[in-house]
């Protein structure tokens, strides 16, 4: 992706200095700030503030973070316990814990001298196989909206949350199939939902209009009627976590859109790489959903007349407040899965014969 026209990648290590740097997303859309990170305890603020955020970004930045551990202390119990901080910090999206085993089952059996170089290493190549693996996604998804404007002149695509560019390295996962759409000369505009309480329908909004793909922001609650008046075409999600039966873990409100995409007739498409399948989880009902905070709900964020960055409580601190950060989407309610490896239906039988090597799992 560009940032004002300079491509530009999420988390990048910085040379020679020990530490990465981030795009601050709380900052955005209001404010463009990269944060250096030098620590362990830096990253996993970073991931918890949600300063990163986006399952597939998580798990590269906790990788990141790893390697950062090593450069203080490459022991086993600094390892472990550097294991046992990251995967804490947020526990619906699986690419973080996918992240942390795939770095100790790198780092564990080297000497403690071979492991921050190591760790580095195995983090920049997470890195770079998320965002051909998000490539992928979008040349796959692409075949899918092909066509699917049925005859009307722009094809019209509605999203939730952010899962773009910002949630990856690159590319993005469902937004990476409305990039490849673009960049091949279809005339596409993008629902964005708002997305409350983090809003990140506003990063969505943010990064796309950085590509300039025409895009119309929505409250979330208009989703509904839009899809019932058959003004979309097709809808595109990411995911946090997908189950071995194929239920969808991402952004609350999905499922709702879901089911107004059933009611409506529209196509459901939910793209996510495969370091947010997960296998080892039967269905949606063992993903733990992620309760966050009451003051995101409380309190709203924005500038103000003078364009001065500010938040206002929205919510009175008396009322009563839940902010479950995640839904679940069951699977009959998911048109297709698309992966790096193509589109398959959300089932156990489609991600195995897309997967046939976790078939023995
Ligand atoms: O709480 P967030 O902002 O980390 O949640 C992000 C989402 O739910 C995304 O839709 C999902 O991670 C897919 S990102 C490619």
């Amino acid at each position: 992706m560009r940032v004002d026209g300079t491509p530009t990648r999420t988390i990048w290590p910085l040379a020679n200095a020990d530490a990465v740097a981030i795009i601050d997303q709380t900052a955005l859309p209001h404010a463009y700030r990269v944060l250096r990170l030098a620590s362990l305890e830096e990253v996993a603020q970073a991931i918890c503030s949600m300063q990163v955020r986006g399952a597939p970004l998580i798990g590269v930045t906790a990788a990141y973070g790893l390697a950062l551990a090593m450069v203080h202390g490459d022991d086993d119990a600094t390892l472990l316990a550097a294991v046992e901080t990251l995967a804490a910090t947020r526990p619906t999206a699986v690419n973080l814990r996918w992240a942390l085993a795939r770095m100790q089952r790198c780092l564990a059996p080297l000497p403690r001298a071979a492991r921050a170089e190591a760790a580095w290493q195995e983090a920049a190549r997470i890195a770079d196989e998320d965002v051909e693996q998000c490539r992928q996604i979008g040349e796959h998804g692409l075949q899918r909206l092909r066509g699917a404007s049925g005859g009307r002149e722009r094809l019209q695509i509605m999203t939730h949350c952010n899962a773009g560019w910002l949630a990856t390295v690159d590319h993005g996962t469902a937004l990476a199939p409305v990039y490849a759409a673009f960049d091949a000369g279809i005339d596409v505009q993008v629902w964005v939902s708002e997305t409350r309480p983090r809003n990140q329908g506003l990063l969505t909004a943010w990064e796309l209009a950085q590509h300039g793909v025409p895009h119309t922001v929505i409250a979330d609650n208009a989703a509904g009627l839009l899809l019932a008046r058959g003004d979309i075409d097709a809808v595109i999600v990411g995911a946090d976590r997908i189950a071995a039966n194929g239920d969808v873990a991402n952004k609350i409100g999905t499922y709702l859109k879901a089911l107004a995409a059933a009611a409506a007739g529209v196509p459901f498409y939910v793209a996510a790489p495969r370091s947010t399948i997960d296998f080892a989880c039967p269905s949606g009902a063992e993903i733990p959903i992620e309760e966050r905070a009451a003051d995101e709900l409380r309190i709203v964020h924005g500038r103000d007349a003078g364009g001065v960055r500010g938040q206002l409580q929205q919510v009175p601190a008396s009322a009563s407040v839940v902010n479950p950060a995640f839904d679940i989407t069951p699977a009959k309610l998911v048109s297709a899965l698309i992966t790096e490896r193509g589109g398959c239906p959300a089932s156990a039988a489609g991600l195995l014969a897309l997967y046939p090597e976790e078939r023995h799992a």
